[in-house]
């Protein structure tokens, strides 16, 4: 395989914070490259070096073979950009928006057409495409979007938060749509997101945490990497529990999360039935299940992804 994106020694310093932090990675050619991370973690900024939006502190980026620094314009041509932010023209018609783009990006005139077709047709919106952007549902500006990332043929398509602000059925549309892309163009894609179950649909997760890359590899490698089962347990009492459970339990290893207490083994089934009868503390409820990147997350920081760092 071959990297479509090279990334090395990035950093990027504002006045107060370090936001990404000298940070290595390789994007390969047709793959789907999720960053997953908290708020604040860094992964609008990176990508914002990447597309040329805004310019890195040190570190070289190299694009479709295009260094960053000195090709810009070639960069931007061949890449794609769906931002977290609204950016269609709401007065215009979906097709008045396409079309805006293609002078933009001065796709040939004998093709533009053909090509808004193609691209309405792979987000369902061929018959709606006569209507204003005004009119339509948060899902459907966001697959607009999409067609309008997809027109001048992009070799990337980057796709910054995508499915924030709509609601669950839009978002699990939105990803169809994405993974149709993949299939049916090989795109390359490279997405941010804050919600475990998208990056879950990435071939590989950069896994982004205060400005470092903390992990990096598939979501099953990630996941496998932890391995074993995750108990969750509570009890009458947790604190009385804690104790017992370090003085009596030594192959789990044992984290407490909103009231929770999780215990880490390498399989359940041997170690369910003498662990509850070892524990005097009633438990309430007991609850069994695979690592996710949440727990990967967890396991590389100490926080879950939702919880801030102060
Ligand atoms: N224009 C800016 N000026 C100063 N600080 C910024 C700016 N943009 C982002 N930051 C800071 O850089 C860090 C990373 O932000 P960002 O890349 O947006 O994270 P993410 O996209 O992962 O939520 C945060 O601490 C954020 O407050
Ligand atoms: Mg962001």
């Amino acid at each position: 395989m071959s990297s479509i994106i090279s990334v090395k020694d990035l950093t990027k310093t504002y006045k107060k914070v370090d936001a990404v932090k000298g940070i290595n990675f390789e994007v390969e050619e047709g793959e789907i490259f999720g960053f997953l991370g908290p708020n604040g973690a860094g992964k609008s900024t990176t990508i914002n070096m990447i597309c040329t939006m805004l310019k890195p502190t040190s570190g070289s980026i190299v694009i479709n073979g295009y260094d960053v620094k000195k090709s810009k314009d070639k960069v931007r041509g061949s890449i794609g950009i769906i931002f977290q932010e609204n950016t269609l023209d709401e007065k215009l018609t979906a097709y008045e928006n396409l079309m805006l783009h293609c002078r933009f990006y001065q796709v040939p005139k004998s093709e533009r057409d053909e090509r808004i077709q193609e691209v309405l047709e792979i987000v369902d919106l061929i018959d709606e495409q006569k209507q204003r952007v005004e009119t339509f549902s948060g899902g459907m500006k966001r697959r607009l979007e999409i067609a309008r990332g997809l027109l001048h043929y992009p070799r990337v398509l980057f796709l910054d938060e995508p499915t924030v602000g709509l609601d669950p059925q839009t978002r699990a549309h939105l990803w169809e749509y994405i993974l149709k892309l993949k299939e049916k163009k090989g795109i390359t894609m490279f997405l941010t997101t804050h919600y475990l179950d998208e990056a879950e649909i990435s071939d590989r997760v950069a896994i982004m945490d205060q400005g470092n890359i903390i992990a990096i590899d598939s979501p099953k490698a990630l996941k496998d990497q932890l391995g074993g089962d995750i108990i969750e347990l509570s009890t009458e009492d947790n604190d009385q529990a804690l104790k017992e459970i370090s003085e009596k339990v030594k192959e789990a290893e044992v984290t407490v999360n909103d009231d929770i207490i999780h215990l880490k083994v390498a399989s359940s089934d041997a170690f369910i039935s003498s662990f509850i009868k070892t524990l005097d503390i009633p438990i309430t409820s007991l609850n069994i299940r695979k690592p996710t990147l949440n727990d990967v997350f967890l396991a590389f920081t100490g926080r879950k992804i939702g919880q801030t760092s102060e």
